[in-house]
């Protein structure tokens, strides 16, 4: 499915892609990291991506198991991290990184030494240092020491989180650490995520939402007076960040926004 209706827009620095529905800004986004993993290869480097979990990337990553996008895709020149993890073993029916096996690792050509799961369970606290370690050890780093992703994936909640990035949660003001374990009283249960310091460091973030139940926080969202009130406004890369939605979780936004 073409995005024949996508309209492009750009607010701030920010651009929002509108597609007819799931299959076209999966399509959209399959393309653009299979460019960017192009240039990757062309250039002898690696393209270091951070995963979105949750429910809306899985069209993305069957697609990108799909022959179309699996053969053209320089497995060799990607590494995959994810952008935040559920306190369950990674066997678990709610790990972000099961989900990512199931619907794509496990059928490409990506050498296993490419893909880092992040540890939540047992131990958040000792998960998020240890990917901490991971990330400054994998990535290039910016002058400030801070690890470079060439691309994050991240998905929206309802309540404006992204990642594990929650309303009212003590991971909002991380400042100095790049992976975070944090306790989400809502859901009773800890997460480990990557933090603002990283993810404003990124080349590009692209935050995907699908769905008429994403329609009321994206309104929200868009609003410039709700600056900074949701958790998914504080991302303000050093490169770009592209809003990949649908029809139908673009319907509330006005033309003006
Ligand atoms: C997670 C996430 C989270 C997710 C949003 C949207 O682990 O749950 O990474 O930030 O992306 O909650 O989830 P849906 O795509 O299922 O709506």
């Amino acid at each position: 499915m073409e995005c024949n209706a996508e309209k492009d827009r750009v607010i701030r620095v920010k651009m929002i892609k509108i597609c007819s529905n799931i299959d076209g800004l999966s399509r959209k986004v399959a393309l653009f990291w299979v460019k960017l993993a192009k240039e990757a290869e062309r250039d002898a480097r690696y393209l270091h991506v951070a995963l979105a979990g949750g429910s809306t990337p899985k069209h993305l990553y069957q697609l990108l198991a799909q022959p179309e996008f699996a053969q053209q895709m320089p497995w060799e020149s990607v590494h995959i991290y994810m952008g935040d993890e559920r306190s369950v073993p990674h066997d678990h029916a709610d790990s972000n990184y099961r989900m990512a096996q199931e619907t794509f690792l496990e059928q490409v050509p990506i050498p296993t030494d490419n893909i880092h799961p992040m540890d939540a369970a047992p131990d958040p606290e000792a998960g998020a240092r240890a990917y901490e370690q991971l990330l400054t050890t994998k990535l290039p780093l910016s002058e400030n020491g801070v690890p470079i992703f060439d691309l994050i994936l991240l998905g929206l909640g309802p309540d404006g989180h992204t990642a594990s990035l929650f309303p009212d949660t003590t991971i909002l003001q991380e400042k100095t650490h790049y992976v975070a374990a944090v306790y989400v009283e809502k859901l009773k249960t800890w997460r480990v995520s990557l933090t603002f310091p990283v993810i404003n460091q990124a080349r590009h973030v692209l935050v995907m939402a699908s769905g008429e139940g994403k329609a009321a926080i994206l309104e929200q969202i868009m609003d410039a007076k709700n600056d900074e009130k949701y958790p998914v406004q504080m991302i303000e890369p050093q490169g770009d960040m592209i809003w990949y939605l649908d029809r139908a979780a673009a319907s509330l936004l006005s033309e003006s926004t």
